[in-house]
């Protein structure tokens, strides 16, 4: 550290041409991220409460309420008008309070956790942090988690069984029914990771497509992961962890004595955190509505069938599965997928690998023009390539 400061306006200068060499959303270059722009009002109300802290949630009752009216909304989406839960750092977190959760409720001395072999890393993050064993199973051809391999791996230690609707690498739904059959007839904990899903699934339902079941409709899904700062477009940080009810999050509540406003209860990892988020998704929830998610989901769903038949009309191409969502897998036969991959990103191009594929998300910052110019760049990748 300087022993003299610098005048703000260096510092902010300085920033702006070393930030500038980054990605931004807004460019459309990114196309490999679950990640997009906030919405507008989400930036003014987050800069606008940025001081609040939910920690010391006594301090804001009035922040509290706005809280639960948030979990309250995201649980009518997902079927519960009674889910309990918070707006948490993201998805890694959720997932982690889930398994939490069941952990704490179970009365097993080494407990296990089955898991689709598609599931995102945070499930090994969790399982490793709260000394779980991880049991990974295989998938069926639609890349949906095999469901007589989950039966079949259901032992006296098993605590809870994963489905996660909108994997990470393809956007597919486990087949959620069967997997709540084996939880109910187990008593298993089941939990939903709609990450990603949950601002899309309930949205291209009301849209008139065909969704499978995989919310809190169907019985012991007992959590569910949704992300406002995936598809909900709110500043970073914003996760969701929903409990079936409110026994099931006071399973991770903790109390804390010495804060400023007196006896708090926090039921989250992190301590103190971010009112500003909540405020932000509230704030969308509200403004936006059903019909707005549903306009911003058919935008990119539109954009994702179209890229998928261009990807098919490339020589030596071809996408993996039929896109369920805003996720188009693309793999090739012929080229190396890794070698595809490193010449987009030579050109510049945020695109995410995958062992077997490529994966494009079709997010709202993401433009016709923008999968155009990707596609004429995929294009001469592969004549480059030989194709
Ligand atoms: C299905 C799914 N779950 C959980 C996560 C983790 O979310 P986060 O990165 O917000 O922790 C992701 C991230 O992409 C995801 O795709």
């Amino acid at each position: 550290m300087e022993n003299e400061g610098l005048p703000q306006s260096s510092v902010l200068n300085e920033l702006e041409s070393r930030l500038s060499r980054d990605f931004t959303h807004s460019s459309g270059r990114i196309i490999g991220s679950m990640c997009t722009c906030p919405h507008p009002l989400a930036r003014k109300v987050y800069t606008r409460f940025l001081d609040r802290n939910l920690g010391d949630s006594e301090l804001s009752p009035a922040l509290v309420k706005l809280e639960k009216e948030t979990i309250h909304i995201l649980g009518l989406l997902l079927s519960n008008p009674k889910a309990s839960g918070h707006i948490v750092t993201g998805g890694t977190e959720a997932n982690t309070l889930a398994l939490w959760a069941a952990k704490k409720l179970s009365k097993k001395n080494h407990c296990e956790v089955i898991v689709p072999a598609s599931a995102h890393y945070s499930f090994d993050k969790a399982a490793d942090s709260l000394g779980l064993k991880m049991v990974k199973v295989g998938l069926n051809s639609r890349f949906q988690v095999d469901v007589e391999a989950v039966e079949k791996s259901v032992n006296s230690n098993t605590i809870a069984i994963v489905g996660v609707a909108g994997t990470t690498g393809l956007g597919v739904v486990d087949p959620m029914s069967e997997l709540s059959e084996i939880a109910v007839e187990k008593d298993l904990h089941l939990h939903v990771d709609a990450a990603f899903g949950g601002f899309v699934l309930p949205f291209l339902k009301e849209l008139g497509f065909s969704v499978p079941d995989f919310d809190f409709s169907l019985p012991r899904v007992c959590s569910i992961t949704i992300d406002p700062h995936k598809m909900g477009l709110a500043p970073i940080p914003a996760g969701g962890i929903l409990f079936r009810n409110e026994s099931l999050r006071k399973a991770v509540a903790w109390n804390v004595s010495y804060l400023a406003g007196g006896e708090t209860e926090q039921a989250t990892f992190a301590g103190t955190r971010s009112g500003a988020s909540v405020i932000a998704v509230w704030a969308l929830l509200k403004h936006f509505g059903k019909e707005s998610y549903k306009r911003i989901v058919r935008s990119c769903m539109r954009l994702t069938w179209k890229l998928a038949r261009e990807i098919q009309n490339i020589n030596g191409l071809d996408i993996v599965t039929e896109p369920t969502m805003n996720i188009v897998g693309r793999k090739s036969g012929i080229f190396d997928i890794r070698r595809i991959a490193q010449e987009l990103r030579l050109r510049k191009w945020a695109v995410s690998l995958f062992p077997n594929h490529i994966r494009i998300v079709v997010m709202p910052h993401v433009k016709w023009q923008h999968i155009e110019e990707f596609l004429e760049d995929l294009k001469n990748v592969v004549n480059e390539l030989g194709g």
